[in-house]
């Protein structure tokens, strides 16, 4: 259910404060990833909400969105995509540069990531500003896939990221 798999999510969670910058309180969501009960928990909750034929591709957003992104794809038998910062990706890559609610960051993606028209859902960690998330539409976008939705794990709602996303769907498993 709803409440438990927020539960999950808030259970995994660590809140460290001024981390990667003084008066950032960083959402610390590895204790989730490495307990393999509430991994799998949501994991397959993000699969219940959305549905597996809603989709035909997962993009995952570097760092930690790779993690939950790869299982999504695997546990469904679609392809994942990597969402990269800048400078890792090794052929002709389109870019999005995004401020943080810490600095200013790019985003790339293959130019050749994805079919035309293609079922995208979007996974990260963390809805904070929406920056990342915007980015990655963007790129997805130009790419030539559909954005068929975001997942998270945790939304920052104070920060109002999911407005920048609208009028796609954006499923976050737990609001603070
Ligand atoms: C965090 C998080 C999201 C992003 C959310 O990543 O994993 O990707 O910030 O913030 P936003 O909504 O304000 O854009 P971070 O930039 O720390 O990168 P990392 O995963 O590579 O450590």
């Amino acid at each position: 259910s709803g409440p438990e798999l927020a539960s999950v999510v808030l259970g995994g969670t660590v809140d460290v404060l001024d981390f990667p910058k003084p008066g950032i309180v960083f959402k610390d969501l590895m204790p989730l990833f490495a307990d393999g009960a509430a991994f799998r928990r949501v994991v397959d909750g993000v699969i219940e909400h959305f549905g597996r034929e809603s989709f035909d591709v997962v993009a995952g957003v570097e760092a930690r969105g790779f993690v939950v992104a790869a299982a999504v794809a695997y546990a469904t038998g679609v392809g994942v995509v990597p969402v990269r910062k800048a400078g890792k990706l090794p052929r002709k890559a389109l870019s999005a540069t995004y401020e943080l609610e810490y600095g200013e960051a790019t985003l790339e993606v293959h130019e050749d990531a994805f079919v035309a028209g293609q079922r995208v859902l979007v996974v990260d960690d963390v809805l904070a500003t929406g920056g990342t998330a915007g980015a990655a539409l963007e790129l997805v976008e130009r790419a030539g896939g559909t954005v068929a939705g975001f997942t998270v794990l945790m939304e920052l709602g104070f920060l109002k990221g999911r407005e920048r996303l609208a009028p796609r769907p954006v499923h976050a498993m737990l609001t603070v």
